[in-house]
């Protein structure tokens, strides 16, 4: 390894610019060229390649979004797109990659590993933490602070007004988001793709809550639901409870900015550094991760295939101490 390139790609995440940082000073550690591609695949097919140097990453760790810039690229699904990254890679004569991104990044490495044989390492970065192979993904933990420090707001003026309110997060297909924030927000009830939610058992927790003296309500709801958004359902439950004065929240991009947690700094940095010294140790086509404060790694194709499952201790807590 001489050249490695490093890019962020799909949903930016807090702590990207930490694994940016972990990248390029542990290249230059052990002698190697890093190189940085600018706004994902999309900078790889244009060839928006710069050389990186240690003073270019000093003061990112603690900012949040990408300094490298990220993007969804649609070319990059075609052929054609794919050629023209082969020739960005042969140009900057670049002998392996960092991706940082989600399941979407690594679905593109593995078809594009196995078209070119390009060396690809995956770090996982996204706030909804739904990938196989690691504990946390970079960027959970600060959007998890996120919703709470907005929810615990929300609770204030739900207080005040003996509010239910419906307050919807982030998470694409997954509760990840929601099962965590809710528990430390001492949600009510939690929504999530993963368990069926049924109208009416929501009703009843809801009354009994009432009947147990609480004059607000919170619940958190994944943006996954099966059974639609917050505003769905707080149509469904003003349906069946008038008398609930019922107010909803959609918590937003809020959750993918911000300085990134100490937590996810530290996870960043290691990921990073174990990302460039896979690449060293002719590991490929794998996403690096921690599992019980290991380091591991995991092929692409079951990092995106199987989500971890979402954790049945944590809904039975969840349930428990929401009485
Ligand atoms: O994957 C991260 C995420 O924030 C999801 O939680 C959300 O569904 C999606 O990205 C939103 O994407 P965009 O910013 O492209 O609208």
């Amino acid at each position: 390894m001489k050249k490695i390139g490093v890019f962020t790609s799909g949903g930016d995440a807090p702590g990207m610019n930490a694994a940016i940082r972990a990248v390029v000073r542990t290249c230059i550690y052990n002698k190697i060229e890093a190189f940085g591609i600018h706004e994902g695949y999309k900078g790889l097919i244009n060839g928006a390649i710069d050389k990186m140097e240690s003073a270019g990453v000093s003061n990112i760790i603690q900012r949040g979004g990408t300094i490298l810039k990220s993007s969804r690229s649609e070319e990059f699904k075609t052929v054609e797109g794919r050629k023209k990254a082969f020739k960005s890679i042969q140009q900057f004569e670049l002998d392996g990659i960092v991706a940082i991104g989600g399941d979407g990044t690594f679905t593109g490495a593995k078809i594009f590993n196995q078209e070119f044989n390009i060396p690809f390492v995956g770090i996982p970065g996204t706030i909804d933490n739904d990938l196989f192979g690691t504990d946390f993904a970079i960027g959970y933990d600060t959007a998890i602070n996120t919703v709470v420090e907005a929810v615990d707001k929300i609770r204030d003026t739900a207080s005040s007004h003996n509010r239910l309110f419906l307050v919807e997060v982030m998470g694409r297909d997954a509760g990840f988001i929601a099962l965590r924030s809710g528990i430390g927000v001492g949600a009510e009830a939690i929504l999530i793709p993963e368990t069926q939610t049924y109208v009416n058992e929501l009703i009843k927790k809801l009354k009994s809550n009432t009947r147990n003296h609480k004059e607000s309500m919170i619940i958190i709801v994944a943006e996954g639901e099966e059974l639609g958004g917050a505003y769905e359902i707080a149509k469904k439950v003003k349906e069946k409870c008038p008398q609930y004065d019922s107010k909803v929240t959609v918590l937003g991009h809020i959750q993918r900015g911000g300085s990134p947690s100490a937590m996810d700094r530290v996870l960043a940095s290691r990921l990073g550094n174990a990302a460039v010294n896979a690449l060293i140790n002719n590991k490929t086509n794998v996403m690096v991760g921690i599992v019980n404060k290991e380091i591991v790694f995991t092929p692409f194709a079951k990092a995106i295939k199987h989500h971890t499952n979402i954790n049945m201790e944590l809904i039975n807590l969840a349930e428990i101490l929401s009485c």
